[in-house]
């Protein structure tokens, strides 16, 4: 359940599905590199523009990606440095920032994330050097959410007050889990009693923006235990809680034990009951379920990941990172999808030689760019609302493009999903089986929109055919 992308909405996904969720937190996986600086066309590129209210802000998110050793379950772009890369990697994050930021012609960052790899094993005037290149190039206002996150070591601890000098507003703590058993054979090197510390240093520097990740379904955890840590979490945390469902990467450590025999995952019931639980504990303690793996008291919602949910534009910097925008700046009009180099040595080379390190660039089409808007909205607990889908498909609204369909209809009538005149939503139950609705309405959706293209050039050739009669006959 998590961001990734950035992290974000691991759970429940099909793998097919998740390409759609990398998370901004979460660079996503590996891409396979294309050629750096031209734009790979997917078939059916209509070139649909995007609307100004789309292109002129954006969400910048930051990618460190550098971890002090590898967690046992984690697949995401990070290395161990050999040495200290740190003046290096931010003289070239800011490179990266300012060529990104002129190319995009962005006049307005909306949102900071400073994720990894370990960004708090950073020296914190790299997010004062950032913040910087933005400022000189973008507005970015004091009220803008600026989010680190922070391993919760000893280190990373000393340094908070450091980092929230620098700019930084809003903590995301991994915690990951209470029991320290748990924390060992995951590999992480912190302990819960460092966890607990790190979160009340964060929360006297940043109260009520303090945010914490933990996961669930880890091998040998029960439904009876999961219980009793998020009591234990509930006593301390803030007013954010991110809960990922433990996914078995494949290429991990974890993966091979689990493949081994040696460790053992809770059954897959076990787990959707912990799901259940824990989001009925949250809302009893006045946790409102924002995203499937969000929740929220007080108003304090990630403003950047809602960003990614709601389809706006992000940038993306630093090695792996994501992106999503239109590259006005070269006289584009479409939104594309954007992927930095992976490996940091490549990325900085790189970055020196022509500002930026982008080694994927695809023009998204518009049945791509509907599906993304699909996908990432309907992980909010409101939907997606008929104004948002129509920033987007001007052409055929939520009831068109859903309204007729017999599967749509049997999810209605088993009560999982709701299109009415606030749009289209998942139910409590229905958000919990999202993995299964989604395939529907994305089914739906591309039915429809070959419909509607078809259609579109009959008319056209009628048009041409009219023009051309009224040509011969004037
Ligand atoms: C990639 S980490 C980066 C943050 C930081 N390095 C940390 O470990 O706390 C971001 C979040 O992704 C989640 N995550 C990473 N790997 C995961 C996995 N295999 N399954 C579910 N969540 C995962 C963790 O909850 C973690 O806090
Ligand atoms: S510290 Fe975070 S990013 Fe690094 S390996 Fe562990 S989970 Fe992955």
């Amino acid at each position: 359940m998590k961001n990734v992308f950035p992290a974000a909405g691991r759970v429940l996904l099909s793998p097919a599905l998740r390409r759609f969720c990398g998370s901004p937190g979460s660079p996503g996986s590996p891409g396979s590199p294309g050629s750096p600086g031209s734009p790979e066309a997917p078939e059916d590129v209509s070139d649909v523009p995007a609307s100004p209210q789309l292109t002129k802000q954006a969400s910048l998110y930051v990618h460190w990606p550098y971890c002090l050793r590898r967690c046992t379950y984690c697949n995401f772009n990070k290395y161990i440095p050999k040495e200290n890369n740190d003046p290096i990697m931010i003289e070239c994050l800011q490179k990266e920032t300012e060529a990104l930021l002129q190319l995009s012609q962005v006049s307005h960052i909306t949102s900071v994330f400073f994720g990894g790899g370990t960004p708090s094993l950073a020296h914190p005037s790299a997010i004062g050097a950032v913040l910087e290149t933005v400022y000189k190039q973008a507005s970015l206002s004091g009220e803008a959410e600026v989010t680190l996150e922070v391993n919760p070591t000893p280190e990373g601890m000393s340094k908070l007050e450091d980092f929230h000098r620098a700019g930084v507003n809003r903590f995301s703590i991994g915690v990951q889990s209470l029991q320290d058993e748990d924390l060992k054979s995951l590999g992480r090197d912190h302990s819960s009693q460092e966890a607990l510390q790190t979160i009340e240093e964060a929360r006297r520097l940043c109260p009520g923006r303090v945010s914490v990740d933990v996961m669930f379904g880890r091998p040998g955890q029960t439904v009876k235990s999961w219980e009793g840590e998020l009591s234990e979490l509930l006593a301390a945390c803030d007013h954010h809680v991110s809960l990922y469902q433990l996914t078995l990467e494949r290429g991990t450590r974890l993966f091979k034990q689990v493949q081994l025999g040696h460790v053992t995952p809770p059954a897959e019931e076990a787990t959707a009951e912990m799901y259940h639980r824990a989001r009925g504990t949250l809302q009893q303690h006045g946790f409102l379920q924002y995203e499937v793996s969000n929740f929220a008291k007080h108003n304090s919602e990630s403003r950047h990941n809602l960003s990614y949910w709601k389809g706006r534009q992000y940038i993306g910097v630093g090695p792996g990172a994501h992106g999503r925008f239109v590259p006005l700046g070269e006289g584009g009009v479409v939104r594309e999808a954007r992927t930095q180099t992976l490996e940091p040595d490549v990325w900085i080379r790189e970055v020196l030689q022509r500002g930026h390190g982008t080694r994927r660039r695809i023009r998204l089409s518009h049945l791509t760019l509907l599906e993304e808007v699909l996908v990432m909205g309907m992980r909010m607990t409101e939907g997606i609302n008929h104004k948002h889908w129509k920033l987007f498909s001007p052409e055929s609204g939520l009831h068109e493009i859903f309204g007729a369909s017999v599967g749509v209809k049997e999810l209605q009538q088993s009560g999982h999903l709701l299109l009415d005149d606030r749009g289209l939503r998942c139910s409590w139950d229905g958000l919990a089986l999202l993995d299964t609705i989604l395939p529907v309405l994305l089914v739906e959706l591309e039915k429809q929109i070959s419909t509607h293209r078809v259609a579109d050039r009959f008319l056209c050739l009628v048009r041409s055919l009219r023009c051309g009669g009224n040509n011969e006959s004037g």
